[in-house]
């Protein structure tokens, strides 16, 4: 099992559109068995896979992360029976089309705010890892949609991140994106002197909205690729996601998808091959012989030469 945060500090980088990718292909086209953890009370994903309605229900019914955490927080034992904060979108739609089976964590808005409050004093980060972590062994792939301006005193969102494995940045090539970039590494870096042995490793960056043929690309991610090939940044996804009509209606749960196909493109589509490619090359990073090795600290000087300090 392996839990993957999906963050970039800044908003709007693909963060959910991402996760929601990632989670799909792991499980339909990687035949593995996947739970997305969304973390953003916005619960844009978690709208995206399931639907709003059944978000509406997980709420009201208490399936959230937020009650979750209230029961650690009660028992401080670990959890033994993940099954009551979750919800599955069926492997088959209301028209017997094929989906995968997929296990959905629905964030809780409102309440998470009363926790936070309550969490004030005790703001400990490693509740997810201790009590959490052990019961969700069951899936090959723990996804955590996480959300942007991310707090250190924000309790859940950090318990996310400190429990993870890894990290994968998405970042779309424009200006005001690079310069959220050091915001996004210090906190990783942060979150890695609190788990103290290197942990979650930031297994790449996955460059969004990329064209080469675009002047933004060319002006703004050769200075990322550069860096990255000399290893003083981590490594890029050797795939990247392109600027795509049908990237950006993804998340949008008024859409019906009832197949990959229909939710990103045809088989020989280049959104459909962006997203094949990215989930095998997470697979494989994630798999062991991936070499991350960039937990080390980036250089002090690296922003100022990009220009981004
Ligand atoms: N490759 C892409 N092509 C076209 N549109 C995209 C692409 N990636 C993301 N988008 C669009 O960009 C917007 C922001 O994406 P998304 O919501 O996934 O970002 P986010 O990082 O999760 O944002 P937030 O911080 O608000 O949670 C959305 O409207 C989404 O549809
Ligand atoms: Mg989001």
């Amino acid at each position: 099992m392996k839990i993957v945060s999906i963050y970039n500090n800044k908003g709007g980088e693909g963060k959910s559109t991402v996760s929601v990718g990632l989670t799909e292909f792991l499980a339909a086209n990687r035949k593995k068995k996947v739970l997305l953890i969304d973390l953003d009370g916005q619960a844009s994903s978690s709208c995206a896979l399931l639907g709003h309605l059944s978000v509406k229900n997980a709420i009201r019914e208490q399936r959230t992360s937020v009650e979750l955490m209230q029961q650690i927080l009660h028992q401080r034992k670990e959890i033994e029976d993940i099954e009551p904060f979750l919800t599955w979108r069926p492997a088959t739609d209301s028209k017997r089309a094929p989906l995968a089976e997929i296990a959905v964590m629905v964030p809780d808005g409102s309440k998470a705010f009363e926790l936070e409050e309550q969490m004030k004093w005790n703001r400990d980060h490693s509740l997810f890892l201790k009590y959490l972590k052990p019961a969700l062994k069951s899936f090959d792939y723990v996804l955590i949609d996480m959300p942007g301006n991310l707090q250190k005193t924000q309790v859940i969102a950090m318990n996310g991140m400190v429990m993870s494995d890894h990290v994968v940045v998405p970042v779309k090539p424009t200006h005001i994106s690079l310069n959220a970039l050091p915001n996004t590494f210090e906190m990783i870096e942060y979150v890695q002197t609190l788990t103290g042995n290197g942990s979650p490793s930031n297994i790449g960056i996955l460059r969004n909205f990329s064209d080469k043929r675009r002047q933004q690309y060319q002006t703004n991610f050769p200075g990322i690729e550069s860096a990255a090939a000399n290893g003083e940044l981590p490594p890029l996804f050797e795939n990247s996601w392109t600027p795509a009509s049908i990237f950006e209606t993804a998340t949008d749960d008024r859409q019906e998808f009832r197949t990959l196909y229909s939710r990103f493109g045809s088989g020989s589509s280049s959104t459909y091959k962006a997203c094949r490619l990215v989930a095998k090359e997470l697979d494989e990073r994630c798999s062991g012989d991936f070499k991350a090795g960039k937990s080390k600290r980036i250089r002090k000087n690296l922003w100022e030469r990009l220009g981004l300090a």
